[in-house]
């Protein structure tokens, strides 16, 4: 403690007040001034304005990204090919010959300037209880980290799971990694100990590091125990070392490694680890369409620039600043905005322990004034919660110090994005939509950087950052070249901060993103194109559902329901929730002969759920039918059973093909039971 398209019913295409907001005031400063705007591209011929500058940036991409990479990391030893990749062959290589150290660039180039700055700020579950670490502090720890994991054995290549909340030590440790040449695995610290085992079993860890309790929303979690359970059916584990978040002592084993104790005892010098640009840094998991989690590689210098890159320039972040990002670290948005992003740039940056309600609705704003937040990333569904609770909750603070608002992770309806900016952002902050994914590494499209001026279009994420060609594509693989038109949403071309590859698994990798519109990335999401040439994202493409910003694939949640003994099939999908975005609903078979009292089995499903993946992933409602409406191959129609829960029988279409119609009258007959006349909620 010391240290530290699922298309919805409701559609965003059917909304019907789309404002346009125009700013008065400059976001980037008033005339283009390359030099001040992004210095590297002061060298740049022809370019007047940022859509001259984005222009440049595809069209002269080695160019683009070289000066940037050049610019802005620190290199061991520099590369010598900017980039070397072939889409439709899944190959991704970046700054070839480059070596570099992560920790480094976050780290060690910033002491010189500013040893005492603030690098992290920890808003603990208690408010008011923040604790500040700063650069030099940062670095220490991570040095004695590092020279700890080197001690016990851990080696440049080997990856190292982190099952953590948000803090200090969390960040130190996935600095210590990189600082020896480690990959890491950051296990979102929610996961089951099943879900956990899996992610250690695939990532091959021997070492896992963890706190002995978590404390979230004023309750306590028991981490330790949750890693003790998940290593059980882990052998390659070896070593977990655990922190002390809470002062509650926790059962230590022959295996445990009492961390702080030991990290004492380190050097606070730790020998950086010379690394190739195409190392790798870490792995991710996410959900995917099938049931097993995908853990998506990221690769060293490439990650890093691009998450520095756009962390600057969407959020228009400036020396000085302090950056509230306040998703976890254990997933990407952590990862490149909490974490790498902002200590790239040398920035002050939040790790949000809590909930957006506790201990009251006010938690966001009253950090923001306490901690003088300039830039705020959240999510629409706790900005969809919040607005409920009515503006009181935020006119109660002082936002004065806000300057841009970031929505990611989900649609971000009208409603929401309104009261963001109006109530939140005193109608003075521009809300920048980002989307992006794991995969993407960091913010693909978003209305920042533009020109000075230019119109953000509410809940539109508007417009392709620097190296960004999105496309969109028909049901045959053609390019759609026109305005107002929504499409499959690919990228035409490698940027540095993609994922190069699924851990062990190229062949999914190129299937999954390479294949389908051969020569292009493709995202897995629905986009349209407005007629000004702006895009607004619509949704998965693919059986991944979006519950509160947390992708989760129905297969697998189909998988965890069918090992129940008395169930014979199921199928899940998600339907439009008013607060999640999106809510799990389950289509459950029974074997035949089972007697079982349904609410019961219900309750159990729902504990399997929990219990396999995570609580969020636990369907909201479970339908027992007697058989599932199937085309005469036997595929699961869960068109038609998206249609049923969102009550629009008139769009079943033509029911002619299916294997038994009468099946979707049983299915229809059940919904109304189970949900009543209204639409789910
Ligand atoms: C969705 C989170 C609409 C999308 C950074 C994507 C969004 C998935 C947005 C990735 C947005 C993310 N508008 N949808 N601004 N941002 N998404 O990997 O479906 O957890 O494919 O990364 O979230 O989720 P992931």
């Amino acid at each position: 403690m010391w240290l530290l398209c699922g298309c919805t019913s409701k559609c965003l295409l059917t909304s019907s007040s789309r404002r346009v907001v125009r700013y008065s005031h400059n976001f980037l400063g008033k005339s283009f001034n390359k030099a001040a705007c992004l210095p590297e591209a002061a060298g740049f011929e022809g370019v007047s304005d940022h859509s001259g500058l984005q222009q440049f940036s595809v069209s002269q991409t080695d160019r683009f990204w070289g000066a940037v990479a050049r610019q802005r990391l620190t290199w061991i030893s520099p590369f010598h090919t900017v980039q070397d990749c072939d889409l439709s062959q899944g190959r991704i290589k970046w700054f070839e010959g480059g070596k570099l150290n992560v920790s480094v660039n976050c780290l060690d180039r910033h002491i010189h300037t500013f040893p005492e700055r603030v690098a992290l700020i920890w808003e603990r579950d208690e408010p008011g209880s923040e604790v500040k670490i700063t650069y030099r502090q940062l670095l220490e720890a991570t040095c004695r980290l590092g020279n700890l994991l080197r001690r016990r054995g851990v080696k440049r290549g080997d990856c190292v799971t982190l099952y953590m909340p948000p803090c200090p030590l969390a960040v130190a440790s996935m600095l210590a990694c990189a600082r020896i040449g480690a990959a890491h695995n950051v296990v979102f610290a929610g996961f089951s100990a099943e879900a956990l085992a899996d992610r250690i079993r695939d990532a091959q860890s021997s070492t896992v590091i963890t706190v002995n309790q978590g404390v979230r929303g004023g309750k306590v979690t028991e981490l330790k125990k949750t890693v003790d359970m998940a290593v059980q059916s882990c052998p390659s584990v070896q070593q977990v070392f655990v922190a002390m978040r809470t002062e509650n002592p926790v059962v230590m084993t022959a295996r445990d490694v009492a961390m702080e104790e030991e990290m004492l005892r380190e050097a606070v010098v730790c020998e950086p680890a010379a690394m190739d640009s195409e190392d790798v840094l870490f792995l991710l998991y996410t959900s995917g369409s099938t049931g097993k989690p995908k853990g998506l590689v990221h690769t060293q210098a490439g990650y890093l620039l691009y998450a520095s890159l756009t962390h600057r320039y969407v959020f228009d972040y400036h020396d000085g600043d302090v950056f509230g990002c306040v998703a976890d670290i254990g997933w990407i948005t952590g990862h490149s905005y909490s974490v790498y992003g902002p200590l790239a740039n040398g920035g002050t940056t939040v790790l949000f322990e809590s909930t957006p309600v506790y201990p009251d609705p006010g938690r966001y704003w009253e950090m923001v004034q306490r901690l003088k937040i300039n830039q705020f990333y959240g999510a629409p569904t706790a900005i969809r919660l919040l607005l409920k609770y009515g503006d009181q909750w935020v006119n109660k603070y002082d936002r004065s110090t806000l300057k841009t608002l970031g929505s990611v992770g989900e649609p971000i309806n009208t409603e929401a994005w309104d009261w963001y900016h109006r109530v939140v952002g005193d109608g003075r902050c521009p809300v920048v939509d980002t989307w992006w994914q794991t995969e993407t590494g960091g913010i693909c499209i978003a209305p920042r950087p533009s020109n000075p001026d230019a119109e953000i279009v509410p809940g539109m994420a508007m417009r392709p950052f620097f190296g960004i060609r999105p496309v969109l594509m028909d049901s045959e693989g053609k390019t759609l070249t026109s305005n107002n038109t929504s499409g499959a949403l690919c990228i035409a071309q490698p940027w540095p901060g993609m994922a190069r590859t699924i851990h062990n698994d190229h062949q999914r990798f190129t299937e999954t993103y390479c294949q389908p519109y051969p020569g292009y990335f493709f995202t897995g999401d629905g986009a349209y194109r407005s007629k000004e040439g702006y895009y607004q994202i619509i949704g998965r493409l693919d059986d991944v559902i979006n519950v509160s910003g947390h992708r989760i694939g129905t297969a697998e949640l189909e998988d965890v329901v069918n090992q129940c003994p008395a169930v014979a099939e199921s199928a899940v999908i998600g339907y439009s929730h008013d607060i999640k975005g999106q809510g799990v609903y389950a289509f459950v078979v029974l074997k035949k002969g089972v007697d079982v009292q349904e609410a019961e089995l219900a309750r159990q499903l729902q504990d399997m759920v929990s219990k396999s993946i995570a609580k969020y992933a636990s369907p909201d409602f479970i339908q027992f039918v007697r058989r599932l409406p199937k085309t005469r191959s036997g595929k699961i129609m869960r068109r038609v059973l998206r249609k049923v829960v969102e009550r629009d029988l008139d769009g079943l279409g033509d029911l002619s093909t299916l294997d038994d119609p009468a099946a979707v009258q049983e299915v229809i007959q059940g919904h109304q039971d189970l949900c009543g006349k209204e639409q789910p909620q």
